[in-house]
């Protein structure tokens, strides 16, 4: 179960002058809101931070990153598409920080609705993806998902952490009270996105590529933004899960009621 008063988070991985880390609960979870992770990577004393949020949340991630390094060392913001529970804090980082973001091209002019964004700062990737080298040797690479669910989407693979963050990809919605950090046993961690997964993913074929261009990465945690992480064994479950899976327009007809 999440401890709901870790605000403190947790380091996933250290080693030398790199880090990954989960940046904790947020204690005001409230029912019918979905819970969010955000995660922070330290490199050489530079921050990265992966979908830092809403609005509603500026304050608690602030506080959580302030921990582990100062705010203005923050250059970069990657966002993993453009949901609001994501990106719409963009104006308020954009002020606290000199942060440079990245983020599908497909959603720079959409972006702006979400405040006063100097658009210089907002930068796009590319339909097949990028990387960022790391000062201390290897890089975070910038994987597509394009379908999973948004149309312009992309995961981050951080190779030397061997971290690959997934956004909506795995995400979890759990009951109240059912909450863990780490899916040990895929079997029984399938009641909580079988449903998300049916519904927000666009297709098998998605799916299917998505797979095939992951699976080349040796990922010690699957770090998706909602609920749990997948680290070990579960980690290949969860792909063969997914490879199977019909979802979105697979299931048009159930979807609209035929
Ligand atoms: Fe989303
Ligand atoms: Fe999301």
């Amino acid at each position: 179960m999440y401890d709901l008063n870790d605000v403190n988070g947790t380091v996933l991985f250290e080693e030398g002058d790199h880090k990954f880390i989960w940046l904790g609960a947020d204690p005001n979870a409230k029912q019918g809101v979905i819970q969010t992770n955000q995660f922070l990577i330290i490199d050489k004393g530079r921050g990265i931070l992966l979908d830092p949020g809403g609005i509603h949340l500026f304050s608690r991630v602030v506080a959580a990153a302030s921990r582990y390094i100062s705010i203005e060392k923050i250059d970069t913001i990657f966002f993993s598409h453009q949901d609001p529970d994501v990106s719409s804090g963009i104006a308020l980082w954009l002020g606290v920080t000199k942060a440079k973001i990245y983020v599908s091209k497909l959603w720079l002019r959409f972006l702006p609705h979400f405040g006063i964004v100097d658009s210089t700062r907002v930068l796009g990737i590319a339909d097949t993806g990028g990387s960022l080298p790391f000062s201390s040797g290897g890089s975070l690479q910038f994987i597509p998902a394009h379908f999973l669910h948004s149309v312009g989407q992309f995961n981050t693979y951080d190779d030397r952490a061997k971290i690959l963050f997934t956004g909506d990809i795995g995400a979890s919605v759990f009951p109240e009270g059912s909450e863990y950090l780490y899916v040990d046993d895929f079997s029984a961690h399938v009641k909580y996105i079988d449903e998300f997964h049916k519904r927000y993913m666009a297709s098998n074929a998605a799916i299917r590529k998505w797979v095939s261009m992951v699976e080349k990465h040796k990922t010690n945690i699957l770090a998706p933004q909602h609920g749990a992480l997948y680290r070990g064994p579960a980690v290949q479950s969860f792909y063969a899960w997914m490879s199977q899976l019909r979802c979105g327009i697979d299931l048009i007809d159930e979807i609209y009621g035929r």
